[in-house]
């Protein structure tokens, strides 16, 4: 099968730090793909470089290829139509002062969706897919920033899924939340890959294992080794430092 997204040979420099060096892989269709390294690797860097958010850092420069199909993201005419193919979650959830039901409704309508009921459907959708709407569905008109940590980062991925991305993107998604959430979103991703592609920067090895379809390691901005989870957490990975890496031995 064609990958859905590939890196071909990517730089990026902040300025003169140099923050991804010569990166290229390929990210397989509705999998989850996961992105382990310890911390300023580039992890957030590679992710940045999918929906161009990357764009939003002064000084940045993007050498090399990133493909989204037959997108080239760099060279698109249309940032915003790419943006629309793929859902992006932060560390921490990023709560717009709404509603819960707006929250959710909030692309949609942007997009142009006024009918009530295909807006009631699609929030009631969203929500179910975060695994969030039996928690909140007796309050739809509260504020989203009222409701638990855990509750308020499925919001935003409730929010993420609104505009139907192709791609879904989590960047640490578990680093504040419980342990009960973080399970609660891990069998969420665990779904959602029958529907899209899914990649997932962990600082947590474990879950990288859990989650995982293929795993990408980084170090010092450089790609160590892609490939399937059951490879690298085995015996033999490609490089002694994944093993290191993945046993703990240092990041
Ligand atoms: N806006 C920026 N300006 C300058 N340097 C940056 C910027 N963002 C990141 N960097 C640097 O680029 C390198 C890669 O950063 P990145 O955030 O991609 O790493 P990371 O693997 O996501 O780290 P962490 O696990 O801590 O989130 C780091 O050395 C970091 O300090
Ligand atoms: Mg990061």
């Amino acid at each position: 099968m064609e990958p859905h997204i590939v890196f071909r040979d990517v730089t990026v420099t902040y300025g003169t730090k140099m923050a991804l060096q010569n990166v290229t892989l390929e990210i397989p269709r509705n999998r989850i793909f996961g992105i382990i390294g310890p911390s300023n690797s580039g992890k957030t860097t590679l992710l940045k470089c999918i929906n161009r958010m990357i764009d939003f850092v002064p000084g940045v420069r993007v050498q090399g290829q990133v493909r989204i199909e037959n997108e080239d993201v760099f060279r698109t005419r249309n940032v915003f139509a790419l943006r629309r193919r793929i859902g992006m979650v932060f560390p921490l959830p990023v709560g717009l002062p709404l509603s819960v039901y707006d929250n959710v409704a909030y692309a949609p309508r942007m997009a142009g969706l006024t009918d009530p009921g295909e807006l009631d459907g699609l929030v009631e959708t969203c929500l179910r897919h975060a695994a969030l709407w039996d928690e909140v569905k007796d309050r739809l008109r509260q504020l989203g920033t009222k409701l638990s940590g855990g509750q308020q980062q499925r919001l935003t991925i409730a929010r993420a899924l609104s505009h139907r991305p192709e791609i879904l993107c989590l960047d640490e998604f578990s680093i504040a939340v419980d342990p009960v959430t973080t399970m609660k979103i891990e069998d969420v991703l665990l779904d959602l890959k029958q529907k899209m592609t899914i990649v997932v920067v962990t600082n947590l090895v474990q879950q990288a294992r859990r989650l995982a379809d293929q795993i990408a390691f980084l170090n010092s901005s450089r790609l160590v080794e892609v490939g399937p989870s059951d490879v690298i957490f085995s015996e033999h990975p490609a490089s002694q430092v994944t093993f290191d890496y993945v046993r703990g031995h240092f990041g």
